[in-house]
């Protein structure tokens, strides 16, 4: 799919379709009566006729309009104007692709952009248009041997009216399509079935990223190494697959970035998550090739950072294990040393993911962050909390909290902060025989919290962001995965990125 800018006037554009907005109330529908004029009152005519009256969700496809170059015009139901938001201008927009996507409009003209948004400007718009259409378009067809139908859209150009700059336009396409490419990716490496998508092959793509990017450099501890560096807790979940488990490190290094501390962000790469000897329930198994989200957006963050230059220097760590059952599984009860030197005794061997953390969260304090932010598929308590709205936002640094909400509604991809500072959660981890508990043992509790303050012990160090995408990684009813948080850390890297440059 091919976006461009056109500021040829609206009934001139030749294109198989144009889409035009329409408001309940007259605000707004400038777009409309503008072309409206020009149609000899054709779509005037059609709203009279109650065809369609500006609802949400409405859509109506016009031909053979009088005096407009444009084949089709596809009037979208937007409801009242005053009303719009980032989550109603994603509605929008995917009404409008829905209606044409199996049709044979090839070449659209979009003017959706023209909303009055507050804090979201025409630009924003615009970014959220190529990735709402990348995500419509979206078909992960890798194992399907017969042919699939797939849209025939294949040229979007957006319609600059005069009070938009061409610049400032043209760097919104180039950002949405990062953004839209780092989703496609994380979506491709996570629907990826654990059978294929081992810690071996999130390796490979690490290696295929860098040999894309220059600007990219990759390292990698097999167990062996991870046995030296007193990685037990990563070692006690990663030796009970046939797969080796890998702490893969990506480094994203600016030119214009090399005397900056990095930015260190760590995803939970668990390929599939069984529960290990306290094995989950089938139907709660089935989902769980997506535990690997984490490292997923991840990927899609660290390309789409590659692709638009940013000036950081940037560290990706994956912690990559699979959680099996069998005759190396850990076992409830065990104790383990990490490579903080903390001792920790099992409660749950289902509570895998903090064990991978830990290890990988201690050992990157060689690499003297500026800031680190981990994202994993962590907790049910989670779901329960935010279901899939929010992801969980846990931070032992305010501004950094600050910021990360900041640009989580900048993106439209939020977060919300739950507390960890309190001394009495820390309860929850308590053992009678080692420093902390890898889990509860007498409260199902706070969960997401434990979760986040077991963590929390190992980042003392650095100013640390935690966000828990246990609900909002992937859609619960058909295991889709969404690409969530690759717009939110997009935003925050892009965000830091003017910062530095301001200073
Ligand atoms: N990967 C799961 C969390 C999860 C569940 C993510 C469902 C997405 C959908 C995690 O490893 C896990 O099993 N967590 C346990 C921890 C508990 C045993 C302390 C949980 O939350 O139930
Ligand atoms: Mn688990
Ligand atoms: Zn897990």
């Amino acid at each position: 799919m091919k976006f461009q800018l056109t500021s040829t006037p609206l009934y001139e554009i030749k294109t198989d379709c144009l889409i035009v907005p329409v408001f309940t109330k007259q605000r707004g529908n400038w777009v409309a009566t503008a072309l409206d004029e020009k149609a000899q009152g054709a779509i005037t005519k059609v709203i009279e006729n109650g065809d369609i009256n500006g609802e949400l969700r409405q859509t109506l496809l016009l031909q053979a309009i009088p005096n407009i170059a444009a084949k089709h015009i596809l009037l979208v139901g937007c409801g009242p104007a005053h009303k719009i938001n980032a989550e109603t201008f994603k509605q929008i927009v995917g009404t409008a692709i829905q209606a044409i996507k199996n049709t044979d409009i090839k070449h659209i003209t979009s003017s959706l952009h023209t909303m009055d948004i507050k804090e979201h400007d025409a630009n924003w718009q615009i970014r959220q248009f190529i990735m709402s259409m990348t995500h419509h378009t979206y078909q992960f067809n890798q194992f399907i041997t017969k042919p699939i139908k797939t849209s025939k859209i294949s040229d979007i150009h957006f319609w600059l009216s005069d009070t938009l700059s061409m610049p400032q336009a043209r760097l919104a396409i180039k950002e949405g399509c990062a953004f839209a490419n780092g989703i496609s990716l994380c979506k491709d490496l996570a629907n990826m079935p654990a059978n294929i998508c081992t810690p071996e092959f999130l390796e490979k793509q690490a290696f295929k990223l860098a040999s894309s990017f220059s600007s990219i450099s990759v390292e990698t501890l097999d167990e062996a190494e991870m046995k030296k560096q007193n990685m037990n807790a990563f070692l006690s979940i990663s030796q009970s697959s046939k797969h080796p488990g890998r702490m893969i490190v990506m480094h994203y290094q600016h030119d214009d970035a090399s005397n900056q501390p990095p930015i260190v962000l760590i995803g939970k790469g668990i390929t599939f998550d069984t529960g290990g000897l306290q094995l989950k329930p089938a139907a709660s198994m089935l989902s769980m090739k997506l535990d690997m989200c984490g490292a997923a957006t991840l990927f899609g963050v660290m390309k789409a950072i590659a692709e638009l230059k940013l000036p950081l220097n940037v560290i990706v760590m994956i912690a990559a294990a699979e959680n099996m059952i069998g005759r190396n599984s850990i076992r409830p009860s065990d104790v383990i040393k990490t490579h903080a030197g903390k001792t920790i005794e099992i409660i749950s061997t289902d509570a895998e993911g903090r064990l991978v953390m830990c290890d990988t969260l201690s050992f990157c304090e060689i690499f003297n962050p500026a800031v680190v932010i981990d994202v994993a598929t962590l907790t049910t308590a989670v779901i329960s909390a935010l279901g899939s709205v929010y992801s969980g936002l846990f931070s032992n640094h305010a501004p950094l909290a600050k910021s990360l909400i900041k640009a989580g509604i900048a993106s439209a991809d939020k977060v919300w902060e739950l507390p960890i500072e309190d001394e009495a959660y820390r309860d929850l981890l308590k053992s009678n025989i080692a420093d902390l508990t890898n889990a509860s043992s007498t409260s199902k509790e706070a969960g997401a919290i434990a979760a986040a303050c077991f963590l929390a012990t190992f980042t003392k160090k650095y100013q640390w962001a935690h966000i828990d995408i246990a609900g909002t990684a992937h859609v619960r009813s058909n295991h889709q995965p969404t690409g969530r948080c690759v717009p939110l850390l997009l935003q925050y890297l892009i965000n830091y990125a003017n910062q530095m440059t301001k200073e």
